[in-house]
C-alpha cells in the first residue's frame, strides 16, 4: 500500500494505476476508521481495481475548535486496517497542503448547505464541499463512495458533482450499525458508557417512525416522544423531507421520505437517518 503524504506522491501513484488501464475508486475519510468506513472500502473494491482512501481531519468543517482538537485520531491503526483490507493507496496530506497560505476559494451548494443540519452547524457543509472538491481534483477517481448516514452530505456532494461537472460517479452506501442499532461513527468512541447506551434511542426512534402509517406531523411526534424517553439525549434537529431533493413535506406523504435526526449525548453530536417509503407510495 502506498502511503502518500504529499499531493505529487499521490498523483504519481494514480498515474501508474491509470497507465495500467485500471479504474480508480475513492473513499474520503477523516480517519479513526470503523466498520462503516471499511464497508465503503469494500464497495469501492467491488467496482474498481484500485482504491484510494484519504485520511484528513478537515478543519474547515468544524465550527467549534474544541471539537476539531478532540476529534479522535489513530493513524497507525487506520493504516493497518487499510493495509489488511488491500487498499492500494492512502493520501494523508497536511493542512497546509490542502489549504496553502492565501487559499480563498470555497465551494458551497447555497441552499442545501444551509438548511436542516446545515442551519444548526453554519459553515459545516461549505467546509465539506470545499475539501471534497479539492480531494476529487487531487485523486481524480472514476467514482467516490459516501455513506448514507450523513444523508444531507450525500445529497450535497451529488449536487456539487452535477453542478460543477466533476467527471465521476457518487456511490451511496447504506449505514453500518452496531449490534444494538447505533449507527457507526468515529464520534461514538468519545461517548461515556452511559451516553453510549443512551444513544441507541436514535435508531429506536427511527424504527418507531417506520411503523407509523400516518402524516409527516405524526411521524415527527412519534420520534420526539421516543427521544424524550431518554433523559441523556438532547434533540438538536429533526428533519423530515422528500428523500432526494430534501424539499419540505407535510401531511400524508406520497413519496419516499428522508428522516434525519441529530442529538447530543454529553456534548457529543450524533446524527442518524433513514429513508422511509410510506405504504402505498412509489419507492
Ligand atoms: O464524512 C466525512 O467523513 C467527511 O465529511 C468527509 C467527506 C471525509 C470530508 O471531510
Amino acid at each position: 500500500m502506498d502511503v502518500c503524504t504529499t499531493i505529487p506522491d499521490l498523483r504519481r501513484v494514480v498515474r501508474g494505476v491509470r497507465a495500467g488501464g485500471h479504474k480508480v475508486g475513492f473513499v474520503p475519510t477523516m480517519g479513526y476508521l470503523h466498520a462503516g468506513h471499511m464497508r465503503l472500502v469494500e464497495e469501492a473494491q467491488a467496482r474498481a481495481e484500485a482504491v484510494v482512501v484519504s485520511i484528513f481531519v478537515n478543519p474547515t468543517q468544524f465550527g467549534d475548535p474544541k471539537d476539531l482538537e478532540t476529534y479522535p485520531r489513530n493513524t497507525e491503526r487506520d493504516l493497518q486496517m487499510l493495509r489488511d483490507a488491500g487498499v492500494n493507496a492512502v493520501l494523508m496530506p497536511q493542512v497546509a497542503d490542502i489549504y496553502p497560505d492565501g487559499a480563498e476559494t470555497v465551494v458551497e451548494t447555497e441552499q442545501l448547505a444551509n438548511m436542516l443540519h446545515g442551519a444548526v452547524r453554519p459553515g459545516h457543509y461549505r467546509g465539506v464541499c470545499t475539501v471534497v472538491a479539492k480531494l476529487f481534483n487531487i485523486v481524480q477517481p472514476d467514482f467516490a463512495c459516501f455513506g448514507e448516514k450523513d444523508y444531507q452530505q450525500l445529497q450535497i456532494i451529488r449536487t456539487m458533482v452535477r453542478d460543477l461537472h466533476f467527471p465521476l460517479e457518487i456511490l451511496p452506501v447504506p449505514t453500518v450499525r452496531e449490534a444494538d442499532g447505533l449507527a457507526m461513527s468515529s464520534r461514538n468512541a468519545r461517548l461515556t458508557p452511559e451516553d453510549r447506551a443512551a444513544a441507541v434511542v436514535l435508531s429506536r426512534a427511527l424504527d418507531a417512525a417506520e411503523d407509523v402509517d400516518g402524516t409527516v406531523e405524526e411521524i415527527s411526534e412519534v420520534i420526539r416522544s421516543v427521544i424524550a424517553t431518554e433523559p441523556r439525549a438532547a434533540l438538536r434537529g429533526l428533519d423530515i423531507t422528500e428523500a432526494r431533493s430534501l424539499a419540505p413535506v407535510s401531511g400524508q406523504p406520497r413519496t419516499t421520505l428522508a428522516v434525519m435526526i441529530s442529538a447530543e449525548f454529553g456534548g457529543i453530536l450524533l446524527i442518524d437517518q433513514r429513508e422511509i417509503t410510506p405504504k402505498g407510495a412509489p419507492a
